[in-house]
């Protein structure tokens, strides 16, 4: 799959700026959004990037040194200690929702959910012709789906849907945390660069 192209790069991060003081983006790749984020005027020390594939992890942390950067799966969100100090203004997620099981895409809504502030916003892109989070998992998640915009000359056409709260649910605020076990695949080990974490246990396919 081709990287993002700067289009839809504009449109996921167009309501983002340096006033959003800590942003998470999940699937960052070789960070397309990230830079855009950036030149937008975000620090890296305001992000946190989740990206599975340890050679993007790598990348990222050459590109974008200052980001938290943990690679890791972002579906292990919610009960990894990541994130869960912050409030996080916006979520921008380039992961392949549609390709992925729908309890899956739940564990990762959920988890997203949890550390988005009272005003946050989820920013998620698709290439299919609807949300690709059900509105069974919205609705579960206290969640609502606006269609952001469609980019037609991105390789392949795009959409983006901004993914915000309808009300607050007591299932997915931090008073619901203590069901999360601290286990082992949820601790967090540094590896080879001090900014690169990833869950313990965590298998990375090298493809
Ligand atoms: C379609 S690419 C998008 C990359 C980039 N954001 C862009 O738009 O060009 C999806 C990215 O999500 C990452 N990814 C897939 N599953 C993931 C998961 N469960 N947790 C974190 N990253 C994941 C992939 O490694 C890949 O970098």
């Amino acid at each position: 799959m081709l990287p993002s192209g700067t289009s839809l790069a504009h449109l996921m991060t167009k309501a983002i700026d340096r006033n959003t003081e800590s942003v998470l983006e999940l699937g960052p790749g070789t960070g397309v959004f990230t830079e855009a984020l950036v030149k937008r005027g975000l620090v890296p020390e305001q992000l946190t990037l989740v990206e599975l594939d340890e050679r993007f992890a790598y990348l990222l942390t050459r590109r974008f040194p200052g980001a938290r950067i943990v690679q890791g799966s972002a579906a292990r969100l919610s009960g990894a200690g990541i994130g869960s100090d912050v409030a996080y203004g916006a979520v921008i997620s380039g992961l392949p929702l549609l390709s992925m099981p729908s309890r899956t895409v739940f564990r990762i809504v959920e988890g997203v959910a949890r550390r988005l502030g009272p005003s946050g916003n989820l920013y998620q892109f698709t290439y299919g012709a609807r949300c690709p989070v059900a509105h069974a998992i919205l609705e579960r998640l206290g969640l609502e789906a606006h269609l952001l915009g469609t980019v037609i000359w991105n390789l392949p056409p795009a959409s983006v849907y901004r993914i915000s709260r309808t009300r607050v649910d007591p299932k997915v605020t931090s008073a619901s945390e203590p069901h999360v076990t601290s286990d082992a695949h949820t601790a967090l080990i540094h590896k080879q660069n001090p900014t690169v974490m990833c869950w313990e246990g965590e298998r990375v396919s090298r493809q």
